[in-house]
């Protein structure tokens, strides 16, 4: 890893950073000029012969920096989860191999879902064009232009963020004490007194240098006190939790990794929240590259008194996996397979459809590729979210661009493959474990298969 910024000290918030595009004076700290960024500039290959670099009229102002602005600062800014900035021609010239390497590859922006499945809202996947534009850029004399001629920001359609008017916080901050990985999960009360629905979710980190993503759950009031219990039986704010909220029932209520946006949820649906519920907040702390400080993190809701549509969240496992523990993950196999296949509407009594607006999928870190469709009575197939290569860091619900109609009849079908392999056990208190039998739980060495979905029912 090259250019390390000192990051930590400023509170920049991290979420729309895509409304400050072409901004060049947008008061954040860079490293400009930062002599060590551990690059060499291409010129010279090593062998004493000089190469000399092609030239191509693109140039950074112009051409490179509305798309690092509008599909990179999202992280890499001063602040952000990313170890490094991208805020200037010299933090960019100095890596541009390694970008243009990363996009190529598809690796950054950070976005599970394969392209080959369906439309996502927010998909931050760069375009064909914009990747070739980085590549030929880097690899030829990679100009800087001039600032005053840069080109227009990326986004035409401005993104307007939803109001979130129901703002709860961390009772108390915390400071992660597992290192580098610290799951912890926090019981925040519900502030309402009467029945709601929320319409909207977003969060706000409060350190954002070690938050790596947050999921909160809901523990209805029949499921408080067991939180509540939880919370008490360890020390200090919160209690450790792995992959779930401890509580077993995947009840997601939304979920956020660096560069997430506050959104809605589609328009006329909202999900029922009774009074006397709790709100878990599972932190994942990372502190791999960034130094353990307090955090004082807070999950935002839009909420209203009614709505057209009753949405909710359908959380998707063969039960017998979960209560049969069939889902057995052999010692040693490298491409160990869980399929299922259901049809929903059986499940539930007088549903003839269910729309599925969004979805996520969830496994733990053996985890290799997954993929979830529907499965037609005709035997099509509708592809919803398809992960070639799974990675336990950067798991994010997705809200589909056009909803997926499931039809009685019809199976909701999802498949996990893992990686049980010695090469690929996780590496727990600096030392890797060795491959042993996996069944479903919660712990960091369990696995899981969950695909989680955003529906409303007729
Ligand atoms: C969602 C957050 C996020 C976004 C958006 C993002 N990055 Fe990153 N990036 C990271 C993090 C975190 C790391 C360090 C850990 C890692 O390599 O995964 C990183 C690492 C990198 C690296 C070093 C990788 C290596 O091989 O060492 C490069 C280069 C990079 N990012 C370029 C980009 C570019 C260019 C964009 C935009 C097109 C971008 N990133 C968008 C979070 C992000």
């Amino acid at each position: 890893m090259v250019g390390l910024a000192a990051c930590g000290e400023s509170e920049v918030d991290n979420k729309g950073t895509a409304s400050n595009n072409g901004d060049p004076n947008n008061g954040v700290a860079t490293n400009n000029g930062n002599p060590n960024n551990g690059s060499n500039n291409g010129s010279n290959n090593g062998t004493g012969a000089t190469v000399v670099a092609r030239t191509s009229a693109l140039n950074y102002y112009s051409d490179i920096k509305p798309i690092i602005d509008a599909k990179c600062l999202g992280c890499h800014i001063s602040g952000g989860i990313a170890p490094f900035t991208l805020n200037t021609y010299e933090e960019v010239y100095s890596i541009r191999a390694l970008i243009a390497s990363n996009v190529k590859a598809g690796t950054m922006p950070p976005f599970l879902p394969g392209p080959d499945c369906r439309d996502y809202q927010f998909d931050p996947t760069l375009t064909p064009t914009q990747k070739d534009t980085i590549e030929e850029w880097a690899n030829a004399d990679a100009k800087e232009g001039d600032s005053a001629k840069a080109g227009q920001p990326l986004n035409a359609e401005p993104y307007t963020p939803p109001i979130l008017d129901t703002v709860i916080e961390m009772k108390e901050s915390y400071t992660p004490l597992l290192s580098p990985d610290d799951y912890r999960c926090f019981v925040i009360d519900w502030p309402h007194d009467g029945e709601k629905f929320i319409t909207g979710f977003g969060v706000t980190p409060g350190s954002p240098t070690i938050v790596h993503h947050m999921i909160a759950f809901l523990a209805g009031p029949d499921k408080a006190q067991q939180a509540l219990d939880l919370d008490a039986a360890e020390a200090g704010p919160g209690y450790t939790c792995f992959g779930d909220s401890g509580l077993g029932d995947g009840a997601w209520l939304g979920s956020w990794a660096p560069g997430g946006v506050d959104s809605s949820f589609p328009e006329g649906t909202g999900s029922k929240i009774l009074p006397g519920s709790k709100i878990i907040l599972q932190i994942h702390y990372n502190t791999l590259e960034a130094t353990p400080i307090p955090d004082l993190s807070q999950v935002k809701f839009r909420t209203a008194d009614s709505v057209e549509k009753e949405g909710f969240f359908l959380p998707w496992a063969n039960p017998g996996w979960i209560g049969s523990q069939t889902m057995k993950i052999q010692a040693g196999n490298a491409d160990a397979k869980h399929k299922f296949s259901f049809d929903p509407t059986l499940i539930s009594q007088g549903i003839s459809k269910l729309t599925i607006y969004s979805g996520g999928m969830h496994m733990h870190l053996l985890g290799k590729s997954s993929k979830t469709w529907i499965q037609r009575a005709n035997g099509d197939q509708e592809c919803l979210i398809d992960i070639p290569k799974w990675d336990f860091n950067w798991q994010a619900g997705v809200a589909f661009s056009e909803p997926a109609i499931l039809n009685p009849g019809d199976e909701l079908s999802l498949e996990c493959h893992w990686d049980n392999s010695m090469e690929n056990q996780p590496v727990i208190d600096g030392k890797r474990a060795t491959p042993k039998d996996v069944v479903w739980g919660e712990g960091t060495r369990d696995e899981m298969c969950l695909g989680v979905f955003f529906v409303t029912a007729e």
